[in-house]
């Protein structure tokens, strides 16, 4: 199965929100869900959504307004059904 990328803005706004903070957490929540094999988390410049909090990016899909408070709520409620509705594409060729 080809990885898909999950994207996190490492650009200068982002990266003042605390992205260096997010990045290891995200990494614990990819291990925790066992998305070892199908996420492929990435840096990305930025996603010209600046003023918009953290942002990270997965297919074609945004997700907003993270910070390092409300990242595994955004994480499991917006993030995780896209990554599962992918991996469910998948499995069923
Ligand atoms: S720096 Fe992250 S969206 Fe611009």
């Amino acid at each position: 199965m080809t990885k898909e990328n999950l994207y996190l803005c490492m650009g200068s706004a982002c990266h003042q929100l605390g992205v260096y903070e997010v990045l290891p957490r995200i990494q614990g929540l990819i291990s925790q869900y066992h998305l070892e094999e199908s996420i492929e988390l990435k840096g990305s410049f930025c996603l010209e959504t600046c003023s918009s909090g953290i942002v990270m990016k997965f297919q074609d899909k945004l997700f907003v307004d993270i910070n390092p408070a409300n990242l595994e709520e955004k994480f499991i409620l917006e993030i995780l059904p896209q990554i599962q509705l992918k991996m469910q594409e998948y499995s069923h060729g």
